[in-house]
């Protein structure tokens, strides 16, 4: 099974607690948290894209960086570890895109991909006049089908012609071209978002749901499978879920316990009220899920959650990996630097769905030159 970590580019990662950690996002952070991942044999790190937080007590994700510019810094200090980058399709057009995504693909040597989003929280983008009206949450994977028509064009054959209901290409060109296959991915879970997914991308990532329900995500990986069935592609599903290990069981709980006691209420009924204004999209969605304010788990946005002892969340991670479709896990932690550390160390030598990453090479975590030896 192949593992990511989902780097805290906004504060305070995915925990609206004020007894969780609290920390700004910087690039440095990330640097240590993406060469740890790396030394440790995890295959990828993704950042998403806020443009508007939640506020509350702990202002939860008024603080964030820019997913790009972020990833372009990461991979000239990183050397074998893949990298995505979320564009906002609505305010970032594909051209650009595309060139930002070559740029990184030339900086990471042929490691880049991308995450495409639709956007589903209208103030990111009403608060800079560029939220199209309610209709746009019936019509968003329409716009990001002929999107990444326009992104293939270029990638493939530098050059677009492309023209639609949205984008109007006039012998639009892209050079170079990127030196890898430039790899999608959409987290789609409404039925056109998972239409799109099996059509265009090539992972489709969804939320875990319920603590300690390592299999409760398997109805989105079906759903999955049946769309791909329709369009005869290879579109695996990625889970995202929370990790909170420890050494023991009670250990681990009693830092979840902790968390869910300093529930940020404030952020967490901003989250649930914006979550529940997309009436128009079909299906189930997570962005649904997060609209569950009285959940135990909104205090985590209802991601799904692993907490236990390092030899109980490497047993339910290997459940994941049993699920058909699944090619990967998307990680979060309470305490990145000390949990990818402790997933490293403790986590993934107990997981049989990781025999084969190769064994950390033995040098001080956060040396880059010493990584690329
Ligand atoms: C792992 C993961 C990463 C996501 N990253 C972002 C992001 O960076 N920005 C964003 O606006 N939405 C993000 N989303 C939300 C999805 O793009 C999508 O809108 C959501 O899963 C709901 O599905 P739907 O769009 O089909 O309704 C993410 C979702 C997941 C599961």
């Amino acid at each position: 099974m192949k593992v990511g970590v989902f780097i805290p580019i906004g504060n305070n990662g995915w925990l609206l607690s004020q007894n969780a950690p609290q920390y700004k996002p910087s690039f440095e952070l990330n640097k240590t948290i993406t060469l740890k991942a790396e030394h440790y044999g995890l295959d990828f790190a993704l950042s998403m894209i806020k443009l508007r937080g939640f506020g509350g007590k702990t202002e939860f994700w008024d603080h964030n960086l820019e997913s790009f510019t972020l990833m372009s810094g990461l991979a000239a200090v990183t050397t074998k570890i893949k990298l995505f980058a979320t564009a906002a399709s609505l305010v970032m057009p594909p051209a650009i895109v595309a060139r930002m995504a070559s740029t990184i693909d030339s900086i990471s040597n042929g490691r880049f991909g991308l995450n495409l989003v639709t956007g589903w929280q209208r103030p990111e983008y009403s608060q800079m006049g560029m939220w199209p009206g309610d209709e746009f949450f019936a019509t968003r994977y329409q716009y990001l089908s002929e999107y990444i028509q326009v992104l293939r064009d270029l990638w493939g054959q530098g050059r677009s012609d492309f023209k639609g209901e949205y984008f109007k290409m006039d012998d639009c060109r892209l050079s170079p071209q990127p030196q890898a296959p430039m790899k999608v991915i959409c987290a789609g879970q409404s039925d056109a978002g998972m239409a799109f997914s099996a059509q265009y991308a090539d992972y489709n990532f969804c939320f875990g749901k319920g603590v300690n329900t390592p299999k409760a995500f398997a109805p989105a990986a079906q759903k999955l499978i049946e769309a791909t069935a329709r369009t005869g592609r290879h579109v695996t599903t990625y889970v995202l879920i929370m990790v909170i290990a420890a050494e023991t069981d009670e250990a681990a709980f009693a830092k979840w316990e902790h968390y869910k006691a300093g529930a940020d209420t404030e952020a967490i009924a901003w989250m649930a009220q914006q979550g529940a204004a997309d009436t128009r999209s079909g299906g189930d969605t997570n962005v649904r899920q997060m609209t569950d304010a009285t959940s135990p788990s909104a205090v985590n946005i209802n991601m799904g959650t692993l907490v236990g002892s390092w030899a109980n969340v490497a047993r339910m991670l290997d459940e994941m990996a049993e699920v058909p479709g699944t090619e990967g896990v998307l990680l979060t932690f309470d305490d990145f630097v000390q949990g990818v550390e402790d997933f490293g160390e403790h986590i993934q030598p107990l997981m049989k769905s990781r025999v084969d990453v190769d064994t950390p090479v033995p040098t001080q975590v956060g040396a880059p030159e010493a990584l690329a030896a």
